[in-house]
C-alpha cells in the first residue's frame, strides 16, 4: 500500500511516499527555519503562508522522487493535530482536496503518533509493546505503546516541554532558533559538571517539570551579570543538557522496569540530541532493554513518520471523511 503523507503542523512543510508503513520511497522536507530565526521562534501566520507557497512543490517532488504519480497512490495521509491551527489547516485542506479529487481514502494522523512511528521506519523488526519517551518542542511524555494504535500516557510535563526548555535556554545564552541543536553543539565544548542545575520531580512518578531548570539557568546568568562574574556559556549548555537528560533517562528506564516491558524507543525533535541518545542507550544496555532510536531526519518533523502511522491507522479501519478538522491540542489516543 503506497501512502502519500503530508505534514505541516509547525515550521516544516513535508510530503512523503511510504510503502506498507515501513519503506520510505521519498521524504521531502522544506524547512522555514531561516525565516523564523529572525523572530527568535515560529511566527504562526508566517508559517501558514509559507506552507501554502511550498506544499504543491513539496508534494510534486515527493511523487517524483518515489517514481510515482497520483494514480499509483492508494491513500492520502495528513497530520490533523496537535500543532499550529493555521499551519495544520494548510496540509489538511490539501489532503482533503487530493483525496476527494482522486477518490482515495483519507487518513488523519496524530502528530505524536507519527513521531512514535518513526521507530517502525528505522527498524523493520520494531513492534509494540514498548515504552516510548516522546520529547519535542511541544510535548514531553512517557508513553506505553501497547499496540500500533493503542497508547497509554504514563507521564507528561506539568509546564514546559523539553524542547521548549532547550529553545529558551538557547535564547538566554545568545544562540539562535531552533535552540536544541545549537545548545547541543555548544555543550560539546563545556564541562557538564560545572553547574548543579536542579533535577525536578526526580522521585515523583513519571511527570516532568522543566520550567525550574530553565529559570535556574536564567537566574544563574542574572546573578553573574549583577556581580560582574564571568560565565562560561559552554558550561551552562553542558550542565543544563545533563540536568534535563538525567531526568528523562531515569524516568523512562523506571517506567520500562515497573511496567514489565523490555523495549525502549525515543521520538520527537529532542531525540535528535546526541547526548540524550547516548545516555538512554547506555542505560538500556545496563538494564538489558532493547533500545531503538530513529535517524536524526526522522526525529524532527517529517511526513514519512506520518505515512508510517497512517498505514497502521488504515489497517485498524480508521479513515477520515471530508468533515475532519484541525485540532491544535489533540490528545494522543483521542479521535
Ligand atoms: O518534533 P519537533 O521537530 O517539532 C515539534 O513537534 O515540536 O521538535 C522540535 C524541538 C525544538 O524545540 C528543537 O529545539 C528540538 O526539538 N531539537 C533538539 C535537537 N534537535 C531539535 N533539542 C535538543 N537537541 C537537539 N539536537
Ligand atoms: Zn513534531
Amino acid at each position: 500500500m503506497n501512502i502519500l503523507a503530508i505534514e505541516s503542523s509547525c515550521d516544516e512543510t513535508s510530503a512523503a511516499v511510504v510503502r506498507d508503513g515501513r519503506d520510505v520511497l521519498s521524504n521531502i522536507i522544506s524547512s522555514q527555519i531561516d525565516i523564523h530565526k529572525r523572530y527568535g521562534g515560529v511566527v504562526p501566520e508566517i508559517a501558514s503562508r509559507k506552507h501554502i507557497e511550498a506544499i504543491d512543490l513539496v508534494i510534486d517532488e515527493a511523487l517524483e522522487k518515489a517514481g510515482m504519480n497520483f494514480e499509483k497512490i492508494d491513500a492520502i495521509a495528513v497530520t490533523y493535530g496537535p500543532g499550529l491551527v493555521g499551519a495544520l489547516l494548510v496540509g489538511l485542506s490539501e489532503a482533503k482536496a487530493l483525496a476527494f479529487a482522486l477518490d482515495k481514502p483519507l487518513i488523519a494522523v496524530h502528530h505524536i503518533e507519527g513521531h512514535i512511528a518513526a521507530n517502525y521506519i528505522q527498524n523493520r523488526e520494531w513492534k509494540p509493546p514498548f515504552i516510548c519517551l516522546v520529547v519535542s518542542g511541544g510535548h514531553t511524555n512517557i508513553v506505553k505503546v501497547t499496540n500500533y494504535n493503542k497508547f497509554e500516557i504514563l507521564g507528561s510535563t506539568r509546564d514546559d516541554a523539553a524542547g521548549e526548555a532547550f529553545d529558551k535556554v538557547a535564547r538566554a545564552i545568545g544562540l539562535p532558533y531552533p535552540g536544541g541543536p545549537n545548545v547541543q553543539r555548544m555543550a560539546e565544548k563545556g564541562n557538564e559538571d560545572a553547574i548543579d542545575f536542579p533535577r525536578a520531580m526526580m522521585d515523583e512518578g513519571y511527570d516532568f517539570s522543566f520550567s525550574g531548570v530553565k529559570s535556574a539557568v536564567l537566574n544563574y546568568i542574572n546573578k553573574c551579570n549583577m556581580t560582574g562574574e564571568e560565565y562560561i556559556k559552554e558550561d551552562i549548555a553542558a550542565s543544563f543538557q545533563k540536568a534535563v537528560t538525567e531526568v528523562l533517562v531515569k524516568k523512562t528506564i523506571e517506567a520500562c522496569r515497573k511496567e514489565g516491558m523490555k523495549k525502549v524507543a525515543v521520538a520527537g525533535g529532542v531525540s535528535a540530541n546526541k547526548y540524550l541518545r547516548e545516555k538512554l542507550r547506555e542505560e538500556c544496555e545496563r538494564n538489558g532493554f532493547e533500545f531503538n532510536v530513529p535517524d536524526i531526519v526522522l526525529c524532527t518533523d517529517n511526513a514519512a513518520m506520518i505515512g508510517s502511522a497512517a498505514f497502521y491507522e488504515y489497517k485498524n479501519g480508521n479513515t477520515a471523511d471530508m468533515s475532519v478538522n484541525a485540532y491544535p491540542s489533540l490528545r494522543l489516543g483521542e479521535k
